[in-house]
């Protein structure tokens, strides 16, 4: 139902987040200077950046994409005077967990009133195993974190949940950690840390769903690009494909196959997406993505397909409620442990705009194309990617959306809004 909308050009999508949260706590580590170029400058990266500050790390912005890093070596941390903000950032709170579980000092790290109801179990009960004292509020569930460590040991950890947060917080405190440290998923979930650290010379050796690896002596600094995110990309994905007439071309975008889920499902629906130009940046493969709109019909996604689009079921929902026929994703209980209960936040929002949609309790339906009732108002719940979705199905449809907030998108993607209006007519671009 998508009008023809004239969506037509080159959007520069901001650097990879989870890559940007990697090689600011990797160089850290370093022995010797770091240069990260294309780093993406948002509320949760710069939590990083101010979590390893207070650690001691000199960390400078070089320009707005670009930071130096003057790494202090792996004994090199110090104890931070007061307690660490992840703000809105799991993955800071989380991968954060492992590399302080790794120092012989002791520190707290908390969040906001959003982090702080998620689930830090699964990363407290390793980094215990591992030897760490790691405590969290309401029977070691949730955070705020207290975390003594040092004198860790290697361990052999299955994860019950397929989770890159977990995976890399194990992988970061078995640098620390005497004797080899593997982790097995059960099922492939990103590997931007594995294949960062092998970059700077450690010893990390995939095997199926197992990683293991084994502590270094040193880890060599980065010189490198991060590559720009495809989780960013996916909302100017689905706004292409979705309407008819479109033409966009997103540069340099990283495809690296454990978070691309959402062009093959994509591509299910019938959308018309180029890759050209792959090529390798910083480690990770990368592409020019080009896609012209020619409406979409629905698909089913199932567990399998999950880890590799987790962050993209929001845009995946809005794609949907305008895709020809039904869309069901299963298997996709995670999504309730994210930023937002996504899960309820995408429901709730669609069903408030008059689309014809349902809540699994591991996943959603979606019946569309859906007529786009105007005017109403959506609650983001302060959720980045529930906002942006939002803001794609009003410029596609042409029909204005209320939004209850768009601050949060600073989390993630600042200049969304400007680059999105940069591609469509001002005309079809909601306000809050
Ligand atoms: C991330 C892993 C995913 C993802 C998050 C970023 C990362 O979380 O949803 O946005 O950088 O490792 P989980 O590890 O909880 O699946």
């Amino acid at each position: 139902m998508a009008e023809p909308a004239g969506i037509k050009g080159m959007v520069d999508i901001p650097g990879d987040k989870s890559i940007s949260h990697r090689a600011v706590m990797l160089a850290s580590l370093a022995r010797g200077t770091s240069r990260i170029r294309g780093f993406l400058r948002s509320g949760d990266t710069l939590a990083t950046v101010a979590m390893m500050r207070s650690l001691g790390v000199a960390i400078h912005e070089v320009g707005p994409s670009e930071l130096r890093i003057e790494g202090v070596g792996l004994a090199g941390l110090s104890r931070p005077d007061a307690v660490i903000d992840a703000g809105n950032s799991g993955t800071t709170m989380r991968i954060g967990a492992g590399l302080l579980a790794g120092q012989a000092f002791s520190s707290t790290i908390t969040g906001d009133r959003y982090l702080l109801r998620r689930p830090m179990a699964r990363v407290i009960k390793p980094l215990r195993l591992m030897g760490a004292s790691v405590k969290g509020r309401e029977k070691d569930t949730l955070p705020p974190l207290n975390i003594s460590g040092g004198g860790l040991k290697g361990i052999r950890y299955p994860t019950p949940v397929a989770s890159a947060q977990v995976k890399s917080a194990i992988l970061v405190a078995g640098m620390f950690a005497e004797g080899t440290t593997t982790v097995v998923e059960p099922m492939p979930t990103r590997d931007h840390t594995e294949r960062m650290l092998r970059s700077m010379g450690v010893d990390v050796v995939t095997d199926g769903r197992e990683v293991a690896l084994h502590p270094p002596g040193s880890l060599a600094p980065l010189d490198m690009e991060v590559p720009a995110d495809f989780s960013a990309a996916a909302f100017f994905i689905v706004l292409a494909a979705a309407a008819h007439g479109t033409e966009v071309s997103l540069p340099g975008v990283g495809i690296n196959g454990t978070r691309t889920g959402l062009l093959t499902v994509m591509r299910r629906m019938g959308a018309d997406v180029r890759l050209d130009s792959r090529r390798d940046i910083g480690g990770e493969p990368v592409a020019d993505l080009g896609l012209r709109g020619r409406g979409l019909s629905g698909t089913e996604i199932t567990a399998d397909e999950i880890p590799s689009m987790i962050d993209e079921v929001p845009a995946f929902c809005v794609a949907a409620a305008m895709a020809h026929g039904r869309s069901e994703v299963r298997g996709a209980s995670e999504l309730r442990t994210k930023e937002s209960d996504r899960i309820s936040s995408m429901i709730d929002a669609l069903a408030e705009l008059g689309v014809n949609c349902g809540e699994y309790p591991d996943g959603l339906w979606i019946e569309g194309p859906s007529v786009i009732r105007p005017g109403r108002r959506v609650d983001t719940r302060g959720d980045h990617r529930v906002a942006m979705a939002f803001m794609v199905l009003s410029t596609a449809t042409g029909v204005p959306i209320e939004l209850s907030d768009t601050a949060c998108i600073e989390t993630s993607f600042p200049g969304f809004m400007d680059l999105l209006a940069d591609i469509a007519p001002p005309r079809l671009t909601s306000l809050p």
